[in-house]
């Protein structure tokens, strides 16, 4: 036990019910068990918990499509998801829901507590409702004309055409895309909880060191521009918790989705017999963590710190904010079978493949972070084959054959074994800081040396003539117990193949405790292959372009529809070639200052004319990755003055919008200014 034992509490984001674990999501649940899992290491009490978020009308309305309730469906995606988690080594202590009675119990209080602090206001709005399903439609659910450009088919928002946001309300000749119905308008009371009321105190709150810096930096830019009252109520039919003191009106999912830490912790505590409010209460000095990604920092650091205060709770010691996972560089894509399902990847691969290279990738910065497949396969199999075990593979085989598995009484070269020693303090502190890419460089370096002093020895040489082979023991010693302490530092990363090495060197754990012990006159087990080569075959077996995904609609997601969109009227020929479709190179790419989904595209379509057009597609992409790629655009489109410029066509994607939008993009071979017909 360490004296200064912590106890610490830490989540990962609780994934939706309503889709598969990908990727994606995998680098937060690994980053986050790679932390926990170094925490446990120095002895800390350390409880990480998480759980499905399975409320709201997207799983309400899947559910309904497939025939089903939807508890049935989300106890069916919950079973799912926890074994693509355990496929993964993530060692959760505890995995909820956030359909419990647990949740639905901190739900209520908090939420009573912030009413009689005067933090919730209550207010009739107007939204449209779809008479033929009886259903007040969310913004996702509306399409139309958008009530500036006019452009056809946008959702209830914002036009992904010209960048205008407005009222679903606004939207020209809106229908529903769950019945096609004329939606119509009608009252209802909602909840707000009143953020603005929290301004001095969360401005306190998120420059308290508890985020990191360019976090802090984003949400002082947020406070700044006015802090508005966030509705926390739906109406029913919904699926979710009904509020206490208004029938028919549900807790919106984002409300009851954190309060889920607290539900599945509590879970944890009654079957641990531990006080929940040792780590919640007021003046509590456990830690709390949580992990998310750069796209739900908003509810991570505004709502949610703000609620827990007013409602008389503990606030977070720390938001640790990851960026987003890209495959080779580009955004993950069905089409291109970059999409990679966790199980997917399972069916091909070690798990700890991916735990090894996403830590080699990963620091305290909001950075995206690429998986290059050609990289993965290049540094699992340079470092974790060619350095680390490669050091047992060389001198375990002598231990057995010529010492019948007894390590000597000696060691051959101590000062590199306390050199390896001396390093874990700096790699504690890196595992600590989260800089996991440092950690793991740090231990590569230690193994290189290794490697080297065993190149020098070469025990095999001093095997070959029975008046050296006495050498060969205590150099084969001193190679072993370097490679203890090495795998004892990469154990948070890769716990199997840790508790491989600790079955094949005899030994009970590899806890920091154990640093300082040397394995002398001790008996090692047989040494079996600890682990194989990645071949890119296996890598290339995972890619598998779905080709059913040129169809982004009917993808499951919260901000997609559940139903396929139907087929626009006919059009001639006649018609059709009136539109000039171009092959275009976007040479150019940028934000554009005061619009918040649009980036300016500069596009070549040949014959050195360049074109200026205005997308709404930032949420999709990142400027820089942009520039140089292929698409197509409209070339012939009736130039609109915009704003901010005048935009001069219109480039083609799909998607049900937001961070889901997929530009087109042409096959290989194809030039700026083609033609397409
Ligand atoms: N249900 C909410 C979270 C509620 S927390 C009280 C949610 N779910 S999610 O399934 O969409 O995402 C779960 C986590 O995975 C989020 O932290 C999200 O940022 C992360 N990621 C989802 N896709 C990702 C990548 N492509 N890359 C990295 N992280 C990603 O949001
Ligand atoms: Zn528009």
């Amino acid at each position: 036990m360490p004296t200064n034992r912590r106890t610490i509490l830490v989540t990962s984001a609780l994934p939706y019910a309503n889709g598969s674990i990908h990727l994606g999501h995998m680098l937060e649940y690994i980053q986050t068990d790679i932390w926990v899992r170094f925490q446990k290491q120095n002895g800390h009490q350390c409880v990480y918990v998480c759980a499905d978020d399975a409320h709201g009308t997207a799983i309400m309305l899947r559910a309904e499509s497939l025939g089903i309730t939807p508890e049935a469906l989300i106890a069916d995606v919950k079973a799912e998801h926890q074994s693509d988690f355990n496929g993964f080594h993530i060692g959760f202590d505890h995995y909820s829901s956030t359909h419990t009675e647990a949740n639905k119990y901190y739900s209520e209080l908090i939420y009573n507590r912030v009413k009689n602090a005067g933090g919730i206001a209550v207010r009739t709005i107007s939204q449209l409702f779809d008479p033929e399903k009886q259903l007040f439609l969310a913004d996702r659910y509306v399409k139309g004309q958008c009530p500036k450009c006019g452009v056809d088919d946008q959702y209830g928002d914002n036009c992904e055409a010209c960048g205008a946001t407005y009222q679903a309300s606004e939207l020209k000749n809106p229908k529903s895309t769950l019945s096609g119905a004329t939606p119509i308008l009608k009252d209802s009371e909602h909840l707000f909880f009143e953020l603005g009321q929290h301004t001095d105190f969360l401005r306190e709150w998120t420059r308290s060191g508890r985020l990191q810096p360019e976090v802090a930096n984003k949400l002082t830019e947020w406070i700044d521009g006015g802090l508005k009252s966030w509705d926390i109520s739906r109406d029913a039919p919904y699926f979710g918790f009904e509020v206490p003191d208004h029938p028919g009106t549900y807790f919106y999912v984002w409300l009851d989705a954190p309060i889920g830490y607290m539900g599945a912790f509590r879970e944890w505590c009654d079957a641990n017999q531990f006080d929940f409010d040792v780590v919640w209460g007021p003046d509590s000095d456990a830690e709390v963590y949580h992990f998310i990604g750069k796209d739900i920092v908003n509810f991570h650091c505004l709502f949610w710190p703000a609620m827990l205060q007013q409602a008389g709770f503990r606030t977070p010691t720390g938001v640790n904010v990851h960026g987003f996972v890209t495959v080779d560089g580009r955004k993950m894509s069905k089409s291109r079978g970059t999409f990679i399902k966790a199980r997917t990847y399972l069916d091909h691969l070690d798990p700890e493949y991916l735990r090894y290279y996403f830590a080699t990738k990963l620091s305290a910065r909001v950075e995206d972070i690429d998986l290059s497949l050609e990289d993965f396969v290049q540094k699992v199999n340079s470092d974790l084959v060619g350095k680390l075990v490669n050091i047992a593979s060389r001198t375990a085989g002598f231990i057995h054959k010529k010492f019948d598995g007894q390590l000597a009484s000696t060691l051959a070269n101590p000062e590199l074994v306390t050199r390896i020693q001396a390093k874990a303090p700096q790699i504690q502190a890196a595992f600590e800081a989260r800089e996991f890419s440092k950690a793991t460089r740090d231990i590569m370096a230690l193994a290189d040396e290794v490697n080297a002093w065993i190149a020098e020895v070469a025990p095999w040489q001093l095997a070959k003539s029975d008046d050296t082979l006495a050498a060969v023991q205590p150099i084969c010693t001193t190679a072993l117990n370097a490679f203890r302490i090495l795998v004892m530092y990469l154990q948070p990363v890769m716990p199997m193949l840790a508790s491989k090495v600790a079955q094949f060197l005899n030994v009970q754990s590899l806890g920091y405790d154990t640093l300082d012990q040397i394995l002398v006159n001790h008996t090692i087990r047989p040494y079996d292959a600890l682990i194989t080569r990645i071949e890119i075959r296996d890598v290339e077996a995972m890619i598998q372009p779905d080709e059913t995904a040129s169809a982004p609609m009917q993808q499951i997601s919260d901000k997609a529809n559940t139903e396929s969109e139907a087929i626009a009227p006919e059009c001639s020929i006649d018609d059709f070639a009136k539109v000039d479709l171009r092959v275009a190179k976007i040479v150019a790419a940028a934000p554009v200052e005061g619009a918040d989904k649009l980036l300016r595209l500069t596009l070549d379509i040949g014959g050195g004319v360049t074109r200026q057009v205005f997308s709404g597609i930032k949420a999709a992409y990142q400027p820089e990755d942009l520039v140089g790629r292929l698409t197509v655009m409209i070339a012939n489109l009736a130039p609109r003055k915009m704003k901010f410029g005048l935009s001069e066509g219109m480039v083609l994607a799909a998607g049900p919008g937001g961070k889901e939008i997929y530009l087109l993009e042409p096959d290989t071979g194809a030039t700026p200014g083609q033609r397409i017909r």
